[in-house]
């Protein structure tokens, strides 16, 4: 089936190279013309692995193409993927502008029955909104529907969960419509995926409602992680026991800064927003916003407590992205606790495997050091702080770490590290929820 896939960002390229892996016939189309010229090229704007691999074998075999010519891909399409962004509003509010835009061209530019898919995350209405949008630009006597399938992929691992997801959902409200999406997933049938079956706005809302979920998993184990450091319990224990609970599962019950990324935090604040313009108070979902930010701050705390007034301190930062196996760096904590250092007139040496070149682009000034790696960026520093956990700052060389340090002291953001063995070693440790500061007796 011929399918086009407008907006070539984290979503798009990977579930367009996917379904170009299928064996579909995947235009992808995006505003941003230098990007499209690099995919033509073979050059990934981003960082995930497996991506790049896939995306060329499909170019090469002539499965996935790539331009700026929406109304072109439009046309030649069966079903239209919109998956450009919903970045959040000043308000929180989800930002449509991107979405109404693309569904007005694609309006333009119908020439026969075609499907409208919204993958990006968009509120409740959305689905409807586009109708009515569509509807009114499009040539005259030409049929359409619209379709929502939310898009459920982790940076990361975005490739391995687009072809072994745990569910697809297709809220779509017409038989054609229904048997197109059908047609488009039929791979996954056969590893027997979930596929559920509901109506546009029913789709819409499961895409928040399970961000929102994660989110409030997340918020609540750190919440528990900051009442278990005054009370000497190990949240790790704790969250273990929980998760034993098969109503409770043991995944999204890591401590941590706080949950970053491009969709947590902007999804849970919309679906907070969507309530509030029904009247309806999200008290829980508030609550999850206000911890996840405090959280950040009390990072801070921790790492003030450890070193003292920051003004004249070096502090080492390792990791920048939001989590590893990407370079996004889309509301990072490791990326706002760095800025907060500087603000405070701390010299900040950082490291990211891949997070580097953008961060360079956000991040300014004077008092930002771009170190070679983990061990240049500890360099006479008064604190490694670990905020990312790549794999390549699991199995660090202590020794050596200390041994270029001014002062020994490590603050472990993501409770990677055997709390004893760096005591043991003469560090002052600090992890997240693991009895607060611990010093060699
Ligand atoms: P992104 O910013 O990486 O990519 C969006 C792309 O759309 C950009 O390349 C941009 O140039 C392009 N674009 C914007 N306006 C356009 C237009 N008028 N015509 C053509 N291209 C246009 O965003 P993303 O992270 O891929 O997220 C896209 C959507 O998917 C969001 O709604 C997000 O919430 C949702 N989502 C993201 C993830 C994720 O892991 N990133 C996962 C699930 C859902
Ligand atoms: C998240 C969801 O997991 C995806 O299902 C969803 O499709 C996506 O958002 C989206 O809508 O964009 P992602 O943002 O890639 O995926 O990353 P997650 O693995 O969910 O991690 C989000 C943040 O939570 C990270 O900062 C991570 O460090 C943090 N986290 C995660 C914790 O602090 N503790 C945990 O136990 C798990």
């Amino acid at each position: 089936m011929h399918l086009s896939m407008i907006g070539a960002g984290y979503v798009g390229l990977v579930s367009g190279a996917c379904f170009a892996e299928f064996g579909h016939q995947v235009t992808c189309v995006d505003k941003d013309a230098s990007r499209i010229e690099a995919l033509k090229q073979g050059k990934m704007h981003l960082y995930e692995p497996g991506l790049g691999e896939l995306v060329q074998k499909n170019f090469r075999d002539g499965r996935l193409v790539f331009t700026t010519d929406l109304g072109k891909a439009v046309e030649t399409s069966l079903a239209v993927f919109i998956a450009v962004g919903t970045p959040p509003r000043g308000d929180g509010s989800a930002d449509l502008s991107a979405v109404e835009a693309v569904g007005k061209e694609i309006a333009a530019h119908l020439n026969g029955y075609k499907v409208v898919v919204t993958k990006s995350t968009v509120p409740v209405g959305t689905g409807e909104r586009l109708r009515q949008i569509i509807s009114k630009h499009k040539p005259e006597g030409v049929s359409f529907d619209i379709a929502s399938n939310p898009e459920f992929l982790r940076e990361g691992s975005a490739v391995e969960d687009f072809f072994r997801p745990n569910r697809v959902v297709i809220g779509a409200e017409s038989p054609q419509a229904i048997a197109i999406l059908k047609d488009l997933y039929r791979p996954l049938y056969l590893i027997e995926t979930p596929i559920l079956l509901t109506n546009i706005a029913t789709a819409e809302m499961i895409k928040y409602a399970s961000n929102a979920f994660l989110a409030t998993k997340i918020s609540f184990i750190n919440e528990l992680a900051n009442l278990c450091e005054p009370l000497g319990v190990d949240i790790h224990q704790v969250a273990k026991g929980m998760g034993l609970d098969g109503r409770i599962g043991s995944k999204f019950l890591h401590p941590g800064p706080g949950f970053g990324g491009s969709c947590l935090p902007k999804d849970s604040q919309a679906l907070v927003k969507m309530a509030e313009a029904q009247q309806v108070e999200l008290r829980v979902l508030s609550g999850v916003v206000a911890a996840n930010q405090a959280q950040r701050e009390r990072m801070m705390g921790k790492i003030r407590s450890l070193v003292g007034p920051l003004k004249g301190k070096t502090i080492a930062v390792l990791g920048l992205a939001f989590k590893p196996n990407t370079n996004d760096l889309r509301e990072s904590p490791a990326l706002w606790i760095v800025s907060q250092l500087a603000k405070e007139g701390a010299q900040v040496r950082v490291y990211d495997p891949e997070a580097m070149t953008d961060a360079r682009a956000v991040l300014t000034g004077q008092s930002i050091v771009y170190a070679q790696d983990a061990y240049d960026a500890a360099r006479g520093s008064d604190a490694v702080v670990l905020a990312t956990e790549w794999n390549q700052f699991r199995n660090l060389e202590l020794e050596k770490l200390k041994g270029v340090m001014r002062q020994p002291n490590f603050l472990d953001l993501r409770n990677v590290y055997d709390p004893d063995r760096l005591i043991a070693l003469g560090f002052q440790y600090v992890g997240v929820g693991r009895a607060g500061t611990k010093t060699k007796p």
